[in-house]
């Protein structure tokens, strides 16, 4: 006998097997235990579903900025070193044994990392990985972080277990971490920003040695409640009391600031310097130093002081500014105002000055 296949008898069919797949979900036969892991044809059909998903939304992702930069995998380095290496291991860290036990268990990164593209990583950092427990950036808007981890990642399996711990935590590297008290919490900013406060690797981290002290404690209050966007420094904040916060506050302010020796082109200076002392009246953007100059810092000590700062640190905060991830209204709007070009000489000019010189 021929069954005529005929749209009705196929919606009839399909909707059959989709109540029988429901029953039987009801009635609980289904495993979602995890003890056996996955069936090989569950396995084969979420592995394949990632790969092809990532393949096809990694289409859309922006051409990467360049990620040998010694920089961005530092600062990468140091947010996996507590956001990822207690599920994916690290170089010379093998994964805790646990991990390999869940379903299915995060890749063990100490053994290498598979060959994904870089806007594949990308993707896969940005979003996570749903039903696998990888979790997504906390912030997926911030861009220029989720870059800086995936210079890292493709960095991994060029790196000795020292290279790794180099890279993951400056001078701290080997030494005990964490631990009880202000050393405790000492220790870990210090792994990113150095115990003198003045960073490392180059512009990874921004110096915070010798900045304002209420500007410090207002950046650490709106890092912890997100009001300031950054999954970097949302970890090393969000577990932070309130006298805890007052105490790194203060413990920064008063390290010596020493200005960084930092070249830029003439020209590029020259432009920074006349929008840092004049505005730009035509754009109506006002002069920087009315703010940050280090009479109007002694008017309201909550502005935060950017002679000696990194440039690309400024610049980046800038564009942060510009795009509307970091909230502040009057820089919001001033970031507004001002091209690429404009910001990146007055980052430039406020990075090579030293506070003396910014008398007006
Ligand atoms: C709670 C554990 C967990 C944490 C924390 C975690 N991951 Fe994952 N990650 C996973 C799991 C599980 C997978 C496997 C997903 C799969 O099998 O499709 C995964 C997959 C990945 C992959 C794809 C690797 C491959 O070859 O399939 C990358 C890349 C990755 N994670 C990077 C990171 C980074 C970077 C971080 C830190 C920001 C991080 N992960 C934090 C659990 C975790
Ligand atoms: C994993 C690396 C890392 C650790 C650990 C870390 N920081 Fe940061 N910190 C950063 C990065 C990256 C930024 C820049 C954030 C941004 O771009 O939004 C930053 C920015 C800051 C700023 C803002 C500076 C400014 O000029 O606005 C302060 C203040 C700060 N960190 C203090 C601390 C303190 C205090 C600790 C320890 C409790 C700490 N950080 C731990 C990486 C780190
Ligand atoms: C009316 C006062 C004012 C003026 C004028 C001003 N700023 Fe600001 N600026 C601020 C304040 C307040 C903050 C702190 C914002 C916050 O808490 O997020 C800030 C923060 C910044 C930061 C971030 C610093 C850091 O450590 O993260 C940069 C970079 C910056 N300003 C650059 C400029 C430049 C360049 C100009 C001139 C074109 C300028 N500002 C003019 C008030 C001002």
């Amino acid at each position: 006998m021929t069954i005529r296949l005929t749209w009705k008898r196929l919606f009839l069919g399909l909707g059959g097997l989709a109540l029988g797949g429901l029953f039987v979900i009801w009635i609980g036969i289904f495993n979602i235990g995890a003890t056996g892991g996955h069936w090989a044809i569950t396995d084969w059909l979420l592995h394949g579903a990632m790969r092809s998903s990532v393949r096809t939304y990694s289409l859309l992702v922006e051409t990467p900025p360049p990620l040998a930069d010694r920089a961005l995998q530092a600062r990468g380095a140091g947010h996996y070193a507590e956001g990822c290496a207690p599920c994916h291991g690290a170089p010379g860290e093998p994964q805790n044994p646990a991990m390999r036990r869940s379903t299915p268990p995060p890749p063990d990164f100490s053994r290498g990392i598979d060959d994904w593209g870089s806007k594949e990583l990308f993707r896969i950092v940005q979003h996570g990985v749903r039903f696998t427990g990888m979790p997504g950036w906390i912030v997926p808007e911030r861009h220029d972080e989720v870059w800086a981890m995936v210079a890292f990642l493709e960095a991994i399996p060029r790196l000795s277990p020292e290279e790794y711990r180099r890279l993951s935590a400056g001078e701290m590297a080997g030494k005990p971490l964490g631990g009880e008290g202000f050393e405790g919490l000492l220790s870990d900013c210090a792994r990113c920003h150095n115990a003198d406060g003045l960073g490392r690797d180059g512009a990874a981290f921004p110096r915070l040695a010798g900045q304002s002290e209420a500007y410090l404690l207002h950046a650490l209050r709106a890092f912890a409640s997100g009001e300031r966007a950054s999954a970097m420094m949302r970890l090393p904040t969000e577990r932070l009391d309130e006298a805890e916060m007052r105490a790194l506050a203060s413990h920064y302010a008063a390290l010596p600031w020493s200005p960084a020796p930092q070249n830029f082109p003439a020209e590029q200076l020259a432009l920074g310097e006349r929008i840092a002392r004049e505005g730009l009246p035509a754009a109506q953007v006002p002069s920087c130093l009315s703010c940050h100059g280090a009479e109007a810092r002694a008017r309201n000590p909550a502005w935060p002081r950017l002679d000696g700062q990194h440039a690309p640190y400024l610049e980046n905060q800038l564009a942060l500014f510009r795009n509307g991830q970091r909230r502040e209204p009057v820089m919001r709007t001033i970031g507004d105002r001002l091209t690429e070009e404009q910001a990146s000489a007055v980052a430039a000019w406020f990075a090579a000055s030293s506070g003396a010189s910014q008398g007006r």
